[in-house]
């Protein structure tokens, strides 16, 4: 059983940011999602995996991520020259994958639990397919699995007008060299994409048995401002309670479940759980909490700062209150009391909040 994780795309839902980082890269909780990813890859026991990356931003997850065997896998970069679609991946990865079964990932896509039950199923029933489902309360965004009573899947829809059922395809396939012809089958779709979703739709015309396997825990696919943050929220809320390592001076308060790393330092502030801060951080005369992470060596001065991921070297100063945002890195925030905001703002930028004539009093 091999792996293939998908960390190519193009990101258009966040951008700016993704113009200098790939999704995948982006952190919850101060940790990238892509490490995740990999984590649920390695955790059911697979030792080698391909992760598809585009020419643009490969190298940066190269760096990032290296071999793998921090998380005891071997990986192997594979560059999908554009992003023509999912099953066009696995097209690209068909060297890599030979006639080996495999388990895909999309690359921003968090999962609660492991797979290591929808795995089994599939080690146990042998089907050509099986795909990890999730109940949701619109389905009109996602694909959509329609099951008999023995879980077979005997209906795929593509972001359908009238769903006809409200199981969502998540981003965990498992497959069986069975997929490669069926998509050898497929055409591209008016987006001008092979979709994976043809390529199983193909597979059930074809009389291959594809099941559903429906997970209890959550799923997030984190592709817009509105999901990394809601990401965010889940991933701070698992963070270990423990000892703050960093520096708490002055008349400082601290409640709920903070995450401060050696050599952060927080002065005359209140911290609302959960909040992590990495190291390098300076934060004085600020609220910060609750739901925010804070990459290393940022400094928050004089404001209040909720919901929000503010990445690496980020001065937020004097802003009455930023919420709802993600910072990209070497960014400035500048404010005065009374101001605030809602921003996703990419690396190196910088804003300057003042008040109107009226909010001055
Ligand atoms: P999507 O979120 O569907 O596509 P995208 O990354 O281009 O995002 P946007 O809609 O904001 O433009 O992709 C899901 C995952 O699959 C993501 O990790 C990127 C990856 N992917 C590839 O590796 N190759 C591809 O051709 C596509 C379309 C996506």
């Amino acid at each position: 059983m091999k792996g293939l994780i998908l960390c190519g795309g193009k990101g258009t839902q966040l951008r700016p940011l993704t113009y200098t980082t790939p999704k995948q890269l982006l952190p919850v909780a101060n940790r990238p999602i892509a490490f995740e990813v990999i984590r649920r890859v390695a955790e059911v026991g697979i030792e080698q995996a391909g992760v598809i990356v585009s020419p643009e931003t490969g190298h940066l997850l190269m760096e990032a991520i290296g071999d793998g065997s921090h998380w005891g896998i071997s990986l192997t970069y594979i560059t999908q020259s554009e992003p023509a679609g999912l099953a066009h991946a696995v097209k690209v990865a068909r060297p890599f994958l030979a006639d080996s079964p495999f388990l895909m990932l999309l690359g921003d896509n968090l999962f609660e639990e492991d797979l290591h039950e929808p795995l089994a199923r599939f080690r146990n029933d042998s089907p050509a397919a099986l795909l990890v489902l999730k109940q949701v309360p619109d389905p009109r965004r996602f694909g959509v699995a329609e099951l008999d009573s023995k879980g077979c899947c005997v209906r795929l829809q593509e972001k359908p007008k009238s769903p006809r059922t409200d199981l969502a395809i998540t981003g965990a396939y498992f497959f069986s060299p069975a997929i490669h012809d069926a998509i050898l089958r497929i055409r591209p779709s008016w987006r001008n994409e092979l979709e994976i979703t043809d390529a199983i739709q193909e597979l059930v015309n074809m009389g291959h048995t594809v099941l559903g396997h429906v997970l209890q825990g959550w799923w997030l696919d984190t592709g817009t401002r509105e999901a990394m943050l809601h990401a965010n929220q889940l991933a701070l809320e698992r963070i270990p309670s423990g000892k703050a390592k960093g520096d708490i001076r002055g008349h400082s308060r601290i409640e709920g479940t903070v995450e401060l790393e050696t050599g952060a330092v927080v002065e005359d502030s209140l911290l609302l759980g959960p909040v992590s801060i990495q190291t390098g951080c300076q934060v004085k005369s600020s609220t910060v909490g609750p739901y925010v992470s804070i990459a290393a060596a940022s400094i928050v001065e004089g404001s209040h700062v909720d919901n929000s991921i503010i990445l690496d070297n980020c001065s937020i100063k004097g802003v009455g209150l930023l919420s709802h945002s993600i910072v990209g890195r070497n960014s400035k925030v500048l404010g005065e009391a009374g101001t605030t905001a809602s921003l996703l703002l990419g690396d190196h930028s910088v804003v300057e909040l003042q008040r109107t004539k009226e909010g001055r009093g």
